[in-house]
């Protein structure tokens, strides 16, 4: 039998045609109540779609894998007692189809009670919030993007009942000649400018204190109109606080690296580093962040996360660099992963000195995208260029000696830092691995 994974894509559209319904049901409800619309067969034939989703959603339910405790739980007894325990007999409540029943046996009744009778429906608003924190957390979309959709759906949905329950209140004090309708002269007017009208006075109370137009007659009317904007001056403040947190976290890694960018640049300005200097460290944060993104996040987030975990995912970030270099490719897959964790990456401008010739060496590099020179500072001689998938600096850290020939970048490279002490230790550990460095290192000390 077929358990559908929370996180699929067949789940994942179903929620969003379950947001929907949940939509429909919280805009059509109030809407009929206030109005008192008569209900056409189409209406009948969204309402019974949308009532056969829930249901459907209910049968689904029993099929669908469950995270406990960071663990997906799919044994469908399992599945059973949990929806038993926590949501089944709300969403049995929501799915109630005493509207249908009531036009079965009562064909007479008014759209007002039988909209009234549809109310159980809008129980399954905590399934639209729990949707949203779902989709927060899913792999494939942005967070921020969530939230702000959440958050402007929210809204309308204040602004819409708002509208809705002015438009009632107004009607009901018709019968006693003292309603805004009536002095706004819309109480003979059609449908839809009653429902603007109601609409566009509620998201104006509530966002601003409303331009006067349309103002409360009744004392009822002052009332509500008091307690909308009460609502507003909270729902505002909440309202601006979130979505500026949510605009600026669209695109978090971006908004970061512009904040690292602009402190480098005050900073230069405010010490007067010369002109070129300062285009010069411009370009090398620009190849940062069209090359890397933002790196500097890794490492706070990647030391407190549990080491195999770690390692896992450092196995994927350095995928590329594990691909292109030979030696890795033939390595244990044990000393890969004992390599992969001590690995610091480095970006380096071009032009850049890695190694002098002759000093002392505490370091080797592996590269993983551009090129580098090794050559000799006295003669002149080129040794060898090097590009991706190469290594180099291993000499000195095998025989223990000093930097055998100086090494420049010659484009921005993208290199990778092994420092001695981790050298040892995985040459210790992994001797098959130690002896093709070795031969490597004779190789080119001998070529010299
Ligand atoms: P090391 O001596 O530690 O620092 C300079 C590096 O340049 C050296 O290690 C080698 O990795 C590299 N190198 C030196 N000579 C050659 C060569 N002939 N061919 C390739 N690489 C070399």
């Amino acid at each position: 039998m077929q358990i559908f994974d929370p996180e699929s894509k067949e789940v994942f559209l179903w929620e969003c045609l379950l947001v929907l319904v949940i939509l429909y049901n919280f805009i059509v409800i109030p809407f009929r109540i206030a109005f008192d619309t008569t209900t056409s067969h189409l209406w009948l034939g969204i309402d019974l779609a949308a009532d056969l989703i829930f249901i459907m959603d209910i049968f689904l339910r029993f099929r669908m894998a469950y995270i406990d405790q960071g663990e997906c739980i799919t044994d469908l007894q399992k599945i059973a007692q949990n929806y038993l325990a926590t949501y089944l007999k709300m969403n049995l409540a929501a799915s109630l189809p005493l509207d249908l029943m009531a036009r079965l046996f009562f064909p007479q009744l008014s759209v007002l009670i039988l909209a009234i009778l549809r109310i159980p429906r809008l129980l399954r608003l905590s399934q639209f919030f729990r949707i949203f924190r779902r989709w927060e957390t899913n792999v494939e979309i942005n967070p921020a993007l969530v939230r702000m959709t959440e958050l402007v759906l929210i809204i309308f949905l204040i602004d819409h009942w708002v509208a809705c329950i002015w438009f009632w209140i107004g009607k009901s004090m018709i019968a006693y000649g003292d309603s805004w309708l009536i002095n706004s002269n819309l109480d003979t007017a059609p449908i839809a400018t009653q429902y603007m009208k109601s609409l566009y006075w509620s998201i104006t109370t509530l966002t601003t204190v409303g331009y006067g137009d349309i103002t409360p007659t009744s004392n009822l009317e002052i009332a509500f109109t008091l307690i909308v904007m009460i609502l507003g001056v909270s729902m505002y403040a909440f309202i601006i606080g979130n979505v500026a947190s949510v605009v600026s976290s669209l695109d978090a890694s971006q908004a970061r690296f512009r904040e690292q960018l602009d402190q480098v640049q005050s900073y230069m300005r405010d010490r007067k580093i010369p002109a070129f200097l300062q285009a010069q460290v411009r370009d090398y944060y620009q190849y940062l962040w069209e090359c890397n993104r933002d790196t500097s996040f890794d490492r706070d987030f990647l030391d407190e996360i549990p080491n195999s975990l770690k390692t896992k995912i450092y196995l994927y970030l350095y995928q590329e660099l594990l691909e292109k270099v030979p030696l890795f490719k033939n390595a244990d897959p044990a000393c890969i992963e004992a390599l992969v964790v001590k690995l610091k990456p480095r970006i380096l401008p071009p032009n850049d000195y890695i190694i002098r010739e002759e000093q002392l060496g505490h370091e080797m590099y592996f590269i993983q995208r551009g090129e580098v020179q090794a050559f000799s500072e006295k003669t002149g001689k080129v040794y060898r260029i090097m590009s991706a998938g190469s290594f180099f600096g291993e000499i000195a850290l095998v025989y223990s000696t000093r930097r055998t020939a100086s090494v420049k970048t010659l484009s921005y490279c993208e290199l990778f830092v092994l420092l001695k002490e981790d050298f040892d230790s995985v040459l210790d550990n992994y001797p098959h691995f130690a002896k093709q460095v070795k031969e490597i290192a004779q190789q080119r000390y001998n070529t010299e």
